[in-house]
């Protein structure tokens, strides 16, 4: 290899990151530049420091050949731990159970990002435990070539390496190609967190590159006037000036060497194309067979394979090799068992380019078949033999495999991956289908497809995408039990749009078709029926289907199956305002899931069950809940559970009156929020923190959250949760008397309320309009929005709501001198309270009725 030249200035700054790095302050950089420039050249430098100074070192390659979730990731754990690839292969605790339960398997889609949040959170546990004892740097070369899974790792990992004994570095090429691809998007994104540096590298100054020249021309006497022209020709880019001189050597005399630099007026890449083919074409045969071979195979290839699929000796074949790496074109991955790389594209596009079509499909179907015979059941390499099929032009194998490595990619929640091979499969789908129409194994493969890309677009919401796609596996579909599960999931689809009538409309129909005995299907098509009734808000109806799912489901030799049934249906009622069997149903369902030690499902249960004992009042029990949930949700990494149990139990001590405890919950919350950089988390707890300011009537520290809040919320375009803060800030102005202002934002939160639509927000608004009115004392006109609210409530059944606001207008019927009005009221709200038990209302109703009959005998 040739000596380092330049690049002080970015090796400073990479040394000065890997001190930060030792005393435990993190650091992300990187490297970019165009190809050829040095990249990978600097980071290999850079990692030679790194070690003498006593900072482990791990550096990995992205290649495009594997559609592989998380492979680099994987492949550096491996190489960090004594954990095997393979069971860092297994998803967390409580995420691999399917119980024939359709739309609890479409929820778990659903909750895709959420899901793949744990799976980020368990890498980065792994990172932070290995950097806890020593400093570690990482280096991913090439990441643009890296799968979305691990794009969003390398984000994930920036929001949490200042805490970190870590340095990481990255390296991309600088390219039109790339503009806003996943790559540069992520980067962008983790730029503007400030959460990382990045090095752009220049091409080599005149100086610079006469230092690259003498270093690789050591024994020729350059004259000055050549390094000009050198410089000139090659743009000062490292890789053609190493090529360039490594074609001057060739020449036989300084003559040849002038005669050589005129050479070609082509410009710079072609020019070096051909150079490289030059070079190439003085190889013997044997090196230039191996090397045609390793083009086919891509940027990274393995001996075995190369060994099988060259017709050579293997001393013949070592030959060749040695030659290879000897004249640089493809090197050794270090820490790797007989796996070589090309040591640039630009000989791979060279070498590949020369290779006729015909020949090319030939060499590509026999690089298919072996490595196939290898490795053709580890579904690592299904992308890869898929790859290779298709160029050879056997479609139908190449789709066989890519579906593998597709659902392979959807099971690890790494979606874009997924989405990336069902594009290329649709791409080749005409050419599959040609002439096969009536083939069975054919269409199960199609059916496979189909419902594949359906439960990939309903993971990233594309509803009307998914619904074509299932449908589309419908119509090949004859089974009827099979026709079912694909109903119910074109149903969830709709139900996702808000198409309710639609979504029960398919069910219903299909579940007269369903035989009387097929219990599971039943229960499927049934409890989604219950879920449709339950998102139009009746729950009276949702209840029933959802009874008379439980029933089949009990019928089933599948308990897993009905505590899903106990859990939907002790939600149900729940809702309904039967809390009392709601709490058996949901225990009945908590004691199965124990059972079955299902992590994550007790977690739910138990939160449920928190809101429950909530509305029961039972307010410690409730807390008990909320945190074994969260608990459960910790150990699985669940962070957005842990979140939400974090927010639940702020909620209680806040209605507890413990302000305190909230806001530290509720820090704690955001804490979180800001690790997973979940951007809405974050923003409810800055609201939660503010509204427990706002409650112990510290206005400035409740304000200054609110406003964080809020900003937020207008970066995201939360429309919602900015009117609700900005009337909340309105109440706070009013409190202090600010009159003029109270009114202009109160006036402005309730135009963006209207503008979301959404009704509940309406009322709250307005609601909180009523109360700055009847804090300025104009009492008509705050009787006048109070109704106006419980008027949107009356109207949308919420009746919890609609009391509480009728509360208000008792407490303002009081103020008015309206006591008989304002009696009547509160005797109405205190007996739906005590229907409900709920003691902090009672309480608090109860009060004013006191003070109403003490100043009323
Ligand atoms: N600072 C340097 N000193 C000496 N040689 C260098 C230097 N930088 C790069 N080179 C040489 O130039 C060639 C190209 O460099 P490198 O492979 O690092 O480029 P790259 O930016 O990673 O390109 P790509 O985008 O194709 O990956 C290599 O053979 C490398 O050894
Ligand atoms: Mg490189």
């Amino acid at each position: 290899m040739t000596p380092f030249v330049g690049r002080n200035k970015e090796l400073k700054i990479l040394i000065d990151g890997m001190n930060a790095a030792k005393s435990g302050n993190g650091r992300m950089y990187f490297i970019a530049g165009e190809t050829g420039v040095g990249k990978t050249r600097l980071i290999e430098e850079f990692a030679k420091i790194c070690e003498e100074s006593g900072v482990r070192t791990i550096t990995v390659k992205c290649v495009t050949e594997k559609y592989v979730p998380y492979f680099p990731i994987k492949q550096i754990l491996e190489k960090l731990t004594d954990i095997k690839y393979d069971t860092l292969d297994t998803l967390p605790l409580g995420l691999t159970v399917t119980t024939g339960d359709v739309s609890a398997e479409l929820d778990r889609l659903k909750e895709a990002t959420r899901t793949r949040t744990m799976i980020l959170e368990r890498f980065l546990r792994f990172f932070e435990k290995i950097t806890e004892k020593e400093t570690v740097f990482v280096a991913l070369d090439d990441i643009q070539l890296a799968d979305s899974g691990t794009l969003s790792f390398i984000h994930y990992l920036s929001r949490n390496i200042a805490h970190m004994h870590m340095l990481f570095a990255g390296t991309y090429p600088l390219e039109h190609a790339l503009e806003n691809s996943p790559v540069i998007n992520t980067i962008r994104n983790i730029n503007i967190e400030r959460n990382c540096t990045i090095l752009k590298l220049e091409p080599f100054n005149i100086d610079e590159t006469g230092k690259l020249v003498y270093a690789i021309m050591n024994t020729w006497k350059v004259p000055e006037k050549a390094i000009g022209e050198i410089y000139e020709k090659t743009g000062g880019l490292p890789l053609y000036i190493e090529e360039l001189c490594r074609a001057i050597v060739g020449q036989e005399s300084v003559q040849d060497f002038y005669e050589f630099l005129k050479f070609g007026e082509l410009e710079i890449p072609a020019h070096i194309k051909n150079l490289i083919l030059l070079r190439v074409d003085k190889l013997d045969e044997d090196a230039k067979q191996v090397l045609r071979w390793c083009a086919v195979l891509g940027k990274t290839f393995n001996y075995r394979i190369l060994k099988e699929i060259c017709a050579l000796e293997e001393t013949q074949l070592l030959d060749a090799i040695e030659h290879l790496m000897a004249e640089g074109y493809i090197r050794e991955i270090p820490n790797e068992d007989e796996v070589y790389s090309f040591t640039h594209t630009a000989i791979i596009d060279a070498v590949y380019s020369k290779i006729l079509t015909p020949r090319r499909k030939l060499m590509h179907k026999r690089a298919g078949e072996l490595i196939e015979k290898h490795f053709g059941s580890d579904v690592k390499y299904g992308g890869e033999i898929g790859k290779h099929y298709i160029a050879s032009g056997d479609f139908e194998k190449g789709f066989r495999y890519f579906l593998n490595a597709a659902e392979n990619a959807l099971n690890n929640y790494a979606m874009e991956d997924c989405i990336q091979m069902l594009d290329e499969m649709e791409r080749i789908l005409p050419e599959i289908t040609k002439g096969l129409e009536d083939d069975i194994a054919h269409n199960d493969m199609l059916k496979r497809y189909y419902l594949l890309n359906g439960n990939c677009k309903s993971c990233i919401s594309d509803f009307d995408g998914a619904i074509a796609s299932y449908e589309n596996a419908l119509r090949l579909e004859t089974d009827v039990l099979a026709k079912a599960n694909l109903t119910v999931k074109i149903a969830m689809n709709y139900l996702s749009k808000g198409m309710f009538e639609k979504a029960l409309a398919i069910l219903t129909e299909m579940s007269e078709k369903i035989p009387e005995n097929a219990y599971l299907e039943r229960s499927n098509v049934l409890g989604c029926m219950g879920m449709c009734y339950e998102k139009i808000g009746d729950f009276t109806r949702a209840v029933d289907y959802y009874a008379k799912s439980l029933e089949l489901c009990k019928r089933l030799d599948n308990e897993i199956a009905l505590a899903s049934a106990y859990h939907r249906m002790g939600t149900g009622m729940c809702f309904s305002g039967d809390l009392k069997s709601g709490k058996e149903f949901l225990e009945k369902a908590l004691e199965i899931r124990k059972r079955h030690n299902l992590k994550r499902e007790i977690a739910g249960t138990y939160n449920n069950l928190g809101i429950i004992y909530t509305y029961l009042c039972d307010l410690d029990k409730a807390i008990e809940c909320y945190t074994a949930a969260k608990k459960i949700y910790e150990e699985i990494g669940d962070l957005s559970g842990v979140s939400t149990a974090y927010n639940n139990i702020a909620g209680i001590y806040s209605m507890m009156g413990n302000h305190e405890r909230a806001i530290e919950l509720a820090k704690s919350d955001l804490e979180i929020s800001r690790r997973t950089g979940n951007k809405h988390y974050e923003m409810y707890a800055l609201a939660g923190i503010g509204h427990e300011y706002f409650e112990m009537k510290e206005f400035d520290r409740a304000m200054e959250n609110f406003q964080k809040a809020m900003e937020l919320g207008k970066e995201i375009g939360e429309k919602r949760m900015v009117s609700s803060i900005t009337g909340q800030i309105a109440l706070m102005h009013a409190m202090k008397g600010n009159f003029v202002e109270a009114y202009k934002l109160i006036e402005d939160a309730i135009s963006l309320g209207r503008e979301t639509g959404f009704w509940d927000v309406l009322a709250e608004l307005l609601t909180g309009k009523g109360t700055i009115l009847q804090i300025d004392k104009k009492f008509e006109e705050a009787e006048d929005c109070f109704l106006q609210a419980l008027q949107i409530y009356r109207e949308t059944d919420a009746e919890e709501s609609a009391m509480s606001v009728n509360f208000e207008l008792a407490r303002l019927y009081i103020d008015m001198g309206r006591k008989n009005e304002a009696k009547a009221i509160l005797e109405e709200v205190l007996a739906y309270y005590t229907k409900l038990n709920i003691k902090s209302m009672i309480e608090k109703i109860n009060k004013e009725l006191e003070l109403l009959s003490k100043t009323n005998p």
